[in-house]
């Protein structure tokens, strides 16, 4: 490949103005996921990165957290677990509550997902105000995780979310960013 696997990867996701309401500009990475060539290259992009960072779990966030965690979780041969919207889990939950650009929500896991000491990789297809991977983060602490890295397909550095992260202690890893 002559192009920049990342740039391949950004050049496929599609902007949608005003949804889900005016002023917001979606990032779509659905394209991405339909072409199994920029799927390809998006999760290897993942797979290099952390083939050797000795980790114990994959933790991905709902809703599209899940598709490129899970398939990576199984590329790196590691345990995948979901860090759900709430009220969707089964069994004994933590919870934290979070603001996004456009509403309110909270996340929950359950207690029993992470071994205190287990070094786990955190993954979402975007990091915008970092409330969603905050929130993830400090459930994954609570039950004693030890936070590798949150990583993104996506991060929108006007949100200043990635950075907040940065500067609470946890690296963050995108693949591409937009202004
Ligand atoms: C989107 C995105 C991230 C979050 C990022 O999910 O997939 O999880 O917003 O925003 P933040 O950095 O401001 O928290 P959304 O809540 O729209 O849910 P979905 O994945 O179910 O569509
Ligand atoms: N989550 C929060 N902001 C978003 C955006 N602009 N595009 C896609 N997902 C988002």
């Amino acid at each position: 490949m002559h192009i920049d696997p990342a740039v391949y990867v950004r050049k496929a996701i599609r902007s949608v103005p005003d949804w889900p309401k005016p002023g917001v500009t979606f990032r779509d990475i659905t394209p991405v996921l339909q072409d199994p060539r920029t799927f390809r290259v998006l999760i290897d992009l993942f797979v290099y990165r952390y083939m050797r960072q000795r980790l114990d779990l994959v933790a991905g966030v709902d809703a599209r957290g899940f598709i490129v965690g899970s398939v990576l979780a199984y590329e790196l041969n590691l345990g995948f677990v979901p860090v759900r919207k709430k009220g969707k889990l089964p069994y004994r939950t933590l919870a934290e509550d979070y603001t996004l650009e456009y509403g309110n929500a909270a996340v929950e896991m359950h207690t029993d997902a992470v071994r205190p000491g287990q070094r786990v990789l955190l993954i979402d297809d975007l990091v915008a105000t970092g409330g969603t991977m905050l929130a993830a983060s400090k459930l994954l602490q609570r039950l004693g995780a030890n936070v590798h890295e949150a990583a993104a397909i996506i991060e929108l550095p006007d949100l200043g979310g990635a950075q907040a992260m940065r500067d609470s202690g946890i690296p963050v890893y995108s693949v591409c960013s937009f202004s």
